[in-house]
């Protein structure tokens, strides 16, 4: 029996704690932070998912055996490392690449690296620091608009800067490397197609493939307006046939892990790669060392077999022994935000409703309990997911469900799958 500590607070940590319940294999979770969703499953504990040495007494006061690790940040400051060279903790299964695998999300430059060694299909970049900034200028100047601009090191999503304009683009790419503290960026050439994520599970040496999803990004219907951290989802995708997955499997996937391994890095946990379909080839726009949020909310739901089982294949190293058998039914994911977001948004609003759901799940972002009710307390609030034979049927189920849950200034995207 595992008893798990599962680190994170989000949409995508309420889902991996409803799959990880659901094993034969489970003792005790617990969650740090969590929110009311995951309070609901497991016990919440207040610890900061970057206090390490907190997280190392509850680990031993509470016999834990397996850390999942849900978000990018702990994992880029190093918490598999932390775990190895401690007496106490080297033999916790920790799932979660070591600080040097969690780079390929950390740092934009070092992804291009390796990608570029190991002839993994992405777009082409320069490196640009203070010292080579005229260069940088000359670059951009060369090539077409939009022009992408990365700033190497976790952002937080505020790190990519699109812009249509030459002299906007050397205006933002001078004031990252002079007046801001950043040390590189990554200038890109802008790919067009379509996007897609592919997640594996990988133990550094086998991988199994989980199911794709495509993420809509942006806050407004029609793909429209800021960034987000993403409005909703949708898997399978249909353009992610059996051929083309075989072309991501051959050309991205293998070198990858085969990269990892040649780089004597340990990797065991989740990759997801950020795709684009160019004309019916896959081109990597962004490597990720965990799974994406709301992706884990229709990719999560279609595994069938026990998450614990293969989570133990992945620190045991005897993945290939493992079952992954998937739901073939589609899932979608509606995203509900609070009015403003990504910008300036009110928090404690009183969430109703959730007690009307049926067919849908509802996985909490942002949420908390106080004085009996639960409020909102982030951006993206509540994450509505359902199954379905077919797009229509899931979005329309969701649809149905969107309209019973209410806090003052509920928003959310209707044309979720749109485009696919
Ligand atoms: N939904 C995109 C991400 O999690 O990075």
């Amino acid at each position: 029996m595992e008893n798990i500590l599962l680190l994170g607070s989000g949409g995508r940590e309420h889902a991996l704690a409803w799959k990880i319940k659901q094993s034969p294999k489970l003792g005790d979770l617990y969650i740090a932070p969590g929110n009311s969703g995951t309070a609901t499953i497991g016990k919440n504990v207040n610890i900061l998912i970057t206090d390490f040495e907190s997280i190392k007494h509850f680990i031993i006061n509470n016999a834990i055996t397996m850390v999942v690790v849900g978000p990018e940040e702990p994992l880029v400051k190093g918490i598999y490392d932390f775990f190895k060279q401690d007496g106490k903790l080297k033999n916790i299964s920790l799932i979660g690449p070591s600080s040097k695998g969690a780079m390929i999300e950390g740092s934009k430059s070092f992804a291009k690296f390796f990608m570029s060694k190991y002839s993994i299909p992405t777009s082409e970049y320069l490196n640009v620091t203070k010292e080579n900034l005229e260069e940088g200028i000359c670059h951009i100047e060369k090539m077409e608009s939009p022009y992408v601009l990365k700033v190497d090191g976790l952002a937080s999503g505020k790190g990519v800067f699109i812009i249509d304009s030459l002299e906007e683009a050397i205006k933002q790419l001078k004031f990252i490397l002079t007046e801001r503290v950043d040390e590189l960026v990554v200038i890109e050439k802008f790919i067009y197609g379509i996007e897609c994520s592919v997640f594996v599970i990988t133990d550094g040496v086998n991988y199994k493939i989980l199911p794709e999803a495509k993420d809509y990004k942006r806050i407004g219907e029609g793909d429209t307006g800021l960034n987000t951290g993403g409005m909703g989802a949708i898997s399978p995708v249909p353009f992610v046939d059996k051929v083309f997955m075989k072309k991501i499997e051959k050309r991205i996937i293998i070198p990858t892990i085969n990269g990892l391994k040649k780089e004597n890095i340990d990797y065991n946990g989740f990759i997801f790669f950020g795709l684009m379909n160019v004309d019916n080839d896959p081109i990597v726009i962004e490597y990720n060392c965990r799974i994406g949020d709301p992706e884990a909310e229709v990719i999560i739901p279609r595994i069938k077999s026990d998450l614990v089982d293969l989570l133990e294949g992945v620190v045991n190293k005897n993945l290939f022994e493992k079952e992954l058998i998937i739901d073939s039914r589609t899932v979608a994911s509606v995203v509900l935000a609070s009015k403003g977001y990504p910008g300036i948004y009110d928090k404690g609003k009183i969430i109703e409703g959730l007690d009307k759901i049926q067919d849908s799940i509802i996985f909490h972002s942002g949420t908390i309990e106080s004085k009996g009710s639960i409020i909102t307390n982030g951006g993206r609030v509540l994450v509505v997911s359902s199954y379905g034979e077919n797009k229509k049927d899931a979005l329309q189920k969701i649809f149905k469900n969107t309209k019973l849950i209410n806090f003052e200034g509920k928003y959310y995207r209707r044309d979720i799958g749109f485009d696919i």
